[in-house]
């Protein structure tokens, strides 16, 4: 199985959803389509699925044409975040239901489609449910049914939309796994939705970043972590400290910055913006500044700072509390950046300004 995805378009009305979505899916890889709400990710999905249709582009399976095939005859599997068991069917019956409404040529025997539902149960770990109703399950082992009522038809594609969506953090980390091992067991091959970083990197193979209808970077979790192409990847991934530089020779420089840490990139000289997370930057006391501490706010293991700068740059750091002991507000530091991405600076929207100031959110502390 090969799916391939080429310059896919989507406009409902003047909005345009998909702006040309060039994707490739191999045989058993696991991929993280993963982006802020409104990117496009269910849209992009319902098309896989045939429960939609796009205005331009091509989406092949094995080189056959999916968009001139209706959806039962695509055999995709799909588990949303809110999935609509049977309420009145015990669970190995809804897991049994793909397989009873087949055609009746391809529908396997009775005895064989109960054997089928009992090794899903089985393989999914959830055989002791399979005499109970929806109602008697919990949210995880709901969706754990979910995912076997998918399965059941030996699906060429499974399409996951926020599946854990609904879930408490402790049951989405415990699924995750699970689905890992689900996933590789069954060698399906698996399109995974989410808006949840922590999630897409630590399930997929590989993760799509989409934004505003398009796709913003591919690759590998670590890749993208280390490495975000765009500055919407940056923000998006939590590098939200943006520091406008100059690039000389390779180099990030501004007043009270200390570049020592940072590689020398090849990109040439002129105004650029540095991204880098919160955690990244260290504020080292120094009476000539040229930074200010405004606001110091404990969140308990961190010490959250809000630093003012040169031409009212105001940025929000955060170091661990015991290390921000010096810190108190009025403190004036330099600014030593231990990592960060560089992107030249733009004069559309998508370039960086100085941020504007906001306050903190969280209670103040009252000594250090
Ligand atoms: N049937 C529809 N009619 C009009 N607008 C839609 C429709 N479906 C989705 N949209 C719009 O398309 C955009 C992308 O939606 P969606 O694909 O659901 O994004 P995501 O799943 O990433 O949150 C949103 O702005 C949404 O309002
Ligand atoms: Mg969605």
């Amino acid at each position: 199985m090969t799916m391939s995805i080429a310059h896919l378009t989507r406009r409902f009305g003047a909005t345009e959803v998909l702006r040309g979505i060039d994707l490739a899916v191999d045989k058993g890889e696991l991929v993280a389509l993963l982006g802020p709400s409104g990117s496009g990710k269910t849209t992009l999905l319902k098309i896989i699925a045939g429960l939609d249709w796009p205005d331009a582009g091509a989406l092949t399976v094995d080189g056959e044409d999916w968009l001139a095939k209706r959806a039962q005859d695509r055999r995709i599997g799909f588990v949303f975040q809110h999935y609509a068991l049977f309420p009145h069917m015990k669970v190995r019956d809804n897991i049994a239901f793909g397989l009873t409404v087949l055609p009746k040529a391809e529908r396997p025997a009775p005895k064989q489609i109960a054997a089928r539902v009992g090794e899903l149960l089985h393989f999914l770990q959830i055989a002791p449910l399979g005499d109970r109703y929806p109602a008697e399950l919990s949210g995880g082992q709901r969706q754990r049914v979910a995912l076997g009522r998918a399965l059941a038809v030996d699906p060429r594609i499974l399409l996951l939309d926020e599946p854990f969506g609904a879930l408490d953090a402790q049951v989405r980390r415990d699924l995750r796994r699970w689905l890992r091992g689900v996933h590789d067991a069954a060698g399906t091959t698996t399109i995974f939705v989410t808006h949840d970083q922590e999630e897409a990197f630590e399930l997929a193979d590989r993760v799509v970043v989409m934004g505003a209808g398009r796709i913003e970077q591919i690759g590998r979790p670590d890749e993208i972590y280390d490495h975000p192409a765009t500055p919407f990847v940056a923000r998006f991934l939590g590098l939200t400290v943006e520091l406008p530089v100059t690039l000389r020779a390779g180099r990030a420089e501004a007043p009270g910055l200390d570049p020592s840490a940072l590689p020398r990139r090849a990109m040439a000289d002129g105004p650029a913006t540095l991204f880098l997370r919160p955690t990244e930057i260290t504020p080292v006391p120094d009476t000539t500044g040229p930074w200010r501490v405004a606001e110091a706010v404990s969140t308990g293991a961190l010490l959250r700072l809000g630093l003012e700068g040169p031409a009212d740059c105001r940025i929000e750091v955060e170091v661990p509390r015991r290390a921000g002991r010096g810190l108190t507000e009025g403190q004036t530091v330099r600014l030593r950046p231990e990592a960060g991405q560089i992107f030249p600076r733009q004069s559309n929207s998508d370039g960086a300004s100085a941020p504007a100031a906001k306050p903190l959110s969280s209670v103040k502390e009252s000594s250090l």
